[in-house]
């Protein structure tokens, strides 16, 4: 997490109590565990808001900033001035974003929830950036017929899985209808991947092409008991930590992302699915390929650049 995020949460949080905190913490983790789609906002009352601030932003945060990070690299052609963020939050999106597209100039985020709402908007008027300081929050309630505000880039994060089978649909449609960039990330479970590539499938079919992490349109070749999903290193607050109870410094974010594009664009050679095994003199990448299988590719010493490029490449990064 940028630092001056996490000197704004730090400070925003300052007066509540970790062991006020931590029940709260606690009953929205099994809400989010339990999944399902949400009849009532699951975030109510200020104590949610900062409760979800204090143990779920700085991972989301990570996802995001990761999931914005390959769209830029893959798609280095794309300078954002406006930025959309459905189903916001508290606005992690919104910090990851300025960090990648700094020309960023106008953010919205559309919201139901008051307090979180509230949280996010003071959170982002602490910040350097001019444009999270003027970030604009629209209260409201995603529907069937619901109108979103257009924007170079909309992001989704974390919020399909709140919606109701049918809307999920519609919310993507009506921000495939508004954005340029469109950028969904779910939990990366089965049941946050099986979102994504519906999400995925509808808007290929819609035209677009996709900017990450698939290297090609086609049919997603993983199946059976698998789901394709990656993964981000949080540090954690002492707050995080007191919240939480945990003790471990950090702790790995999984998620499932598409980054899809209304322009047509390259795509990475290939997206490298797992942590790469690596032995003596060789190195081990489970990749999707560009043509749309999975490979296991085997590098070793004999080919030095190879091998040297293999050393360094992680887990959900473009491969060669
Ligand atoms: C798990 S939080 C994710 C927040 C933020 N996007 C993030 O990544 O940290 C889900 C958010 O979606 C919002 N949400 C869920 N259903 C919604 C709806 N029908 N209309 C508007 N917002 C909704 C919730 O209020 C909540 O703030």
């Amino acid at each position: 997490m940028s630092e001056e995020l996490r000197r704004a949460l730090e400070d925003e949080l300052a007066d509540r109590r970790s062991a006020v905190l931590a029940p709260v913490v606690e009953r929205l983790s099994a809400r989010y565990r339990e999944g399902g789609a949400a009849s009532t906002p699951i975030l109510r009352t200020a104590a949610d808001a900062s409760a979800y601030a204090a143990y779920r932003m700085p991972a989301t945060w990570a996802a995001l900033r990761h999931v914005l990070g390959e769209a830029a690299a893959q798609r280095p052609g794309l300078a954002p001035r406006t930025l959309l963020d459905v189903g916001g939050g508290t606005g992690a999106a919104l910090w990851a974003a300025v960090e990648t597209w700094p020309g960023l100039s106008a953010l919205t985020v559309f919201e139901q929830a008051e307090q979180a709402s509230a949280l996010g908007a003071r959170l982002a008027r602490s910040a350097e950036h001019p444009a999270l300081r003027s970030a604009r929050w629209v209260r409201g309630v995603l529907g069937p017929t619901t109108t979103l505000p257009e924007a170079d880039v909309a992001t989704l994060s974390y919020v399909l899985g709140e919606l109701a089978e049918p809307l999920r649909d519609k919310v993507i449609d009506e921000m495939h209808r508004v954005a340029d960039t469109v950028v969904v990330v779910e939990p990366g479970t089965p049941g946050g991947y099986r979102r994504v590539l519906a999400a995925r499938d509808r808007l290929i079919a819609a035209g677009r092409s996709v900017a990450a992490p698939c290297p090609h349109e086609a049919a997603c070749p993983i199946a059976g008991a698998d789901w394709c999903h990656f993964a981000a290193r949080v540090s954690r607050t002492s707050l995080h930590r007191q919240v939480k109870s945990g003790t471990l410094g950090h702790e790995d974010e999984k998620f499932s992302y598409v980054v899809a594009t209304r322009a047509a664009g390259p795509h990475a050679g290939s997206r490298v699915l797992r942590h790469p095994l690596r032995r003596k003199g060789m190195v081990q990448l489970r990749v999707c390929a560009g043509d749309g299988e999975l490979r296991d590719r085997v590098v070793s010493k004999r080919d030095p650049d190879a091998y040297r490029a293999a050393r360094d490449v992680e887990w959900g990064d473009p491969w060669p």
